[in-house]
């Protein structure tokens, strides 16, 4: 059997790790052979393609990105998309699909798969926000950057008396924010789930200066505040999936917050930083048991499918399922994290 991979969306660690175990399975134990297709959807759209085998990817899983590359491409944005993805798919003579993605990617993938395209998912973002598994890969990595990120920063806003304001990434979900706030001893956490109020995030800001040490308030990229608008600088650009291209936040509200309170204040986006560079020992082990099983997937014709983990077991759940809603920080979650604000 020849097998396509793609990895699609914005890139996190662990990508070459999946690549890599796909690979290393399908070649070693069910005799397939590869093909890989270059910037996620933009591959099988325009037939472009490169050669992938157990050479290729000889020294790739400690390394962040993709050897793939990626892309946003949205072939249902594009006339005929689906038509020209057969086409190229059956030039390519390839008979199954591995697509590596977030929520977009994989939505395109599920929508081929009810089109009749063979094709099994893994689940991939740094947002952590798919519902159909408990952890993607590239999210712990992305966590343990920004919580590096808060533990310098308690230290340089201690010495200058100064507010730090941290921005992260988290479009729709605020799981980064929560858990390296959670591992970092933020005095406030700022997440979309839960639309903030100002006055409240100035409160912890004071006790905390009373404390003597100095406040470190995390925010997601995608957090607004309680009275309604939003606090981004947002050109308002938006990628092929109809996304608006987010940041600011962070800067926005440092002033606000130095406006209100009088304390100096600074904000750091730590932006892609977040998505660069080497995996954790988490993601690579995840990502490693996520690429083993996706090969398994196409060997026994398990198509539709989506890598999932659940609890330590890697199971398949139906594409659909996987990509149905986003999973969302509950107000549960968030109440544990508040106890340590102020
Ligand atoms: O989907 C992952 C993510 O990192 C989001 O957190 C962020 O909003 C977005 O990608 C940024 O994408 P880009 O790098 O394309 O601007």
């Amino acid at each position: 059997m020849r097998v396509g991979v793609l990895t699609g969306g914005g890139d996190c660690p662990g990508l070459n790790a999946v690549i890599r175990a796909v690979v290393r399975r399908g070649v070693r134990d069910h005799g397939f052979t590869f093909v890989g297709f270059r910037d996620g959807w933009r591959g099988p759209l325009e037939g472009v393609t490169m050669e992938l085998g157990i050479e290729q990817c000889r020294g790739i899983l400690p390394r962040g990105g993709t050897i793939l590359g990626s892309s946003r491409t949205n072939p249902f944005a594009v006339d005929g998309g689906v038509e020209r993805i057969k086409e190229n798919l059956a030039a390519a003579g390839v008979d199954a699909l591995v697509a590596i993605g977030g929520e977009d990617t994989l939505g395109v993938a599920t929508t081929l798969a009810e089109a009749g395209v063979k094709v099994v998912g893994v689940p991939k973002t740094i947002d952590n926000d798919l519902s159909g598994t408990d952890f993607t890969f590239g999210f712990d990595t992305a966590v343990n950057i920004a919580t590096d990120a808060i533990d310098r920063l308690h230290t340089t806003a201690e010495s200058h008396h100064r507010v730090l304001v941290v921005e992260v990434m988290g479009r729709h979900a605020g799981w980064i924010a929560l858990h390296a706030g959670l591992a970092g001893g933020a005095s406030a956490v700022l997440i979309p789930e839960q639309p903030f109020d100002i006055e409240a995030v100035c409160a912890h800001v004071e006790t905390r200066f009373e404390s003597e040490y100095a406040p470190i308030v995390v925010v997601s990229e995608g957090a607004v505040p309680v009275e309604g608008g939003d606090m981004t600088l947002s050109s308002g650009e938006k990628d092929a999936f109809g996304h608006v291209r987010l940041g600011g936040i962070g800067d926005r509200l440092a002033s606000e917050i130095e406006h209100r309170t009088g304390k100096e204040a600074r904000a750091v986006v730590l932006g892609h930083v977040q998505r660069g560079g080497t995996p954790t020992a988490f993601d690579r082990w995840l990502a490693t048991r996520f690429g083993l099983q996706a090969a398994d997937a196409v060997a026994d014709g398990d198509f539709g499918t989506m890598m999932a983990l659940r609890g330590t077991r890697i199971v398949r759940v139906p594409l659909s399922e996987g990509t149905a809603e986003l999973k969302l920080v509950s107000p549960a979650e968030y109440a544990e994290a508040e106890v340590f604000f102020g």
